[in-house]
């Protein structure tokens, strides 16, 4: 079997259209959906992350700002940073760059953000909605793995879906989306002892690891779904997966390749985020 590709790159595309269409409807009702995004230190990974949310936003219309702060920025300057933008009526969406400087403790600003500006999905207001299946706003990365899986019309309900990696980023909530939309869910990390048995076994295989082509063909069963969300910098600068797509194409039904996969689907939910935060926070309908 030669999988179909899932193009993550041409589906952010269209729903970038279609987003762009929603916002020039707000912009009549007078809404025009605001994200805020800072950014700390000189990090050139999150630095062109946040370049690249920037230039989606401006194409569907959605008006951005980044506050770019020193590496040597204290935790009480950016709380209180938060804290403004969290009363800013004219900013619908916050979103703090990952990682931070080491004074910087993760788990204090996640928490400070307003759970309605939380575009990221990552306030344990919005982590339990989630888990609960209730309507939030979620993790972009996974929502973008789960709206690729449904572009496709692929079945997940009654798979067997295995996520490789549980971080709080991808891992945990693209794992608890599959659960939401009844797949039987297998966790699998650094401490699993038969990693390539149980991958094997997947229907629907996620490979979130952050080591490049770490995942081969003799762990991808004949016919599943290969969903690569590592973004992995070779010796040579180009970027690849955690899978070795090469081998893996031959086995499997559909695959995301990298570049070009979950990458831009990232963003794009974002955006659909801002767009819902926007919303939700004016009361305006669709
Ligand atoms: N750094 C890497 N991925 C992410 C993400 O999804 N959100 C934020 N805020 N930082 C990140």
């Amino acid at each position: 079997m030669t999988a179909e590709i899932i193009n993550g790159k041409d589906l952010s595309t269209e729903l970038k259209l279609e987003m762009k269409a929603e916002v020039e409807a707000l912009k009549e009702k007078g809404l025009i959906p605001h994200l805020t995004v800072v950014l700390i230190g000189n990090n050139p990974a999150s630095k062109s992350y946040v370049k690249g949310k920037e230039k989606a936003a401006a194409e569907t219309g959605i008006s951005s700002s980044i506050v770019e702060l020193p590496a040597s920025t204290t935790e009480t300057e950016l709380l209180q940073l938060i804290q403004e933008l969290n009363e800013d009526t004219s900013v619908h969406g916050i979103l703090v760059q990952l990682p931070l400087p080491e004074q910087i403790r993760e788990k204090k600003v996640i928490e400070a953000i307003h759970p309605d500006k939380d575009v990221d999905g990552f306030h344990p207001i919005n982590i339990g909605k989630m888990m609960a299946g209730e309507d939030t706003f979620l993790p972009c990365t996974p929502y973008g793995i789960i709206t690729m899986l449904k572009s496709k019309n692929i079945k997940i309900e009654g798979k067997h879906a295995v996520v490789i990696g549980r971080s709080n980023i991808v891992g945990k909530p693209v794992g608890q989306l599959l659960l939401n939309e009844n797949a039987t869910v297998t966790y699998c990390h650094s401490r699993t002892k038969n990693l390539q048995e149980l991958a094997a076994n997947a229907d629907i295989l996620i490979a979130a690891i952050g080591r490049a082509h770490a995942i081969t063909a003799d762990y991808i069963k004949e016919g599943a779904v290969v969903i690569d969300v590592g973004i992995n910098r070779l010796e040579n600068g180009s970027l690849t997966g955690d899978v070795d797509f090469e081998s893996a194409k031959e086995k499997a039904s559909y695959i995301t390749p990298v570049p070009r996969g979950v990458g831009p689907m990232t963003i794009t939910m974002l955006l659909k985020n801002t767009i819902k935060a926007a919303k939700g926070l004016s009361n305006i309908e669709g």
